[in-house]
């Protein structure tokens, strides 16, 4: 028997799918503390463009692992919630984690494209990145203010997402933030 603060066991998502869950978070927290302390130093300096570089660096990845958790998702259904949420949260769920999925991989994309058509050299993990297209300063503008605002709509949407998971733990008391959780 439970009472009114037992929190439920349920199904659980699976090992890989909790670590990349985890691991994305991690590099989307470093991308986004890294572009946003860009902005407390001055320009031109050395730090800046390193924090630049640690910005691409972090995001870039994130496409690849967000490609990858598709790909895992698809192998198997999402785990049930103990008790089972009213179906307007289900529904708004669903309809989160697509929007999830679509900003950290089109993110990625419109950053690497935007500095592809801003003629901006980079490097990825050390190799160089460039001339993957023919330069165009309008379009690579362009791309990086559709980068730019998609990135807040994208803290806006993590957010929600985080307060969710923590209303499921502590309000309803239910199993969806346990099932992300790595065992104890
Ligand atoms: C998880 C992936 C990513 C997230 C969440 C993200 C988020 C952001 C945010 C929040 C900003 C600043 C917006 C503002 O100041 O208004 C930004 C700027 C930018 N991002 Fe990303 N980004 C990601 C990946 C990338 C990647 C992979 C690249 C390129 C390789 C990239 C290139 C840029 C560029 C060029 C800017 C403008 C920087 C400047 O002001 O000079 N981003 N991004
Ligand atoms: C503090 C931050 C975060 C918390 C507390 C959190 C928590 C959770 C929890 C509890 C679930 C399971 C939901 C369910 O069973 O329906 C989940 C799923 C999910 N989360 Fe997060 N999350 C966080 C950040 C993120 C970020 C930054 C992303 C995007 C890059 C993300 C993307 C997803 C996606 C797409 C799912 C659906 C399951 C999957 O396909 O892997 N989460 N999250």
């Amino acid at each position: 028997m439970t009472n009114a603060t037992t929190t439920h066991a349920g199904a659980r998502f699976s090992r890989w799918q909790i670590r990349l869950h985890w691991l994305t978070l991690l590099l989307v927290a470093i991308a986004c503390g890294a572009i946003e302390a860009k902005g407390l130093v001055p320009k031109g300096t050395p730090a800046r463009d390193l924090l630049k570089l640690v910005h691409f660096n972090a995001g870039a990845p994130v496409g690849a692992l967000m490609l990858l958790r598709l790909g895992l998702r698809m192998r198997r259904a999402d785990p049930a919630i103990v008790p089972a949420p009213p179906r307007w949260q289900e529904g708004a769920a669903r309809i989160a984690h697509r929007l999830l999925y679509a900003t950290f991989l089109a993110l990625p994309v419109l950053g690497v494209l935007a500095l592809a058509y801003g003629g901006k050299q980079w490097s990825l993990l050390g190799l160089p990145v460039h001339d993957l297209v023919a330069p165009d300063k309008a379009v690579g503008h362009t791309l990086k203010e559709i980068h730019e605002t998609w990135a807040e709509a994208g803290y806006f949407i993590v957010g929600l997402h985080a307060a969710a998971a923590l209303f499921h733990h502590y309000v309803r008391h239910d199993s969806a933030l346990a099932g992300m959780l790595p065992r104890a």
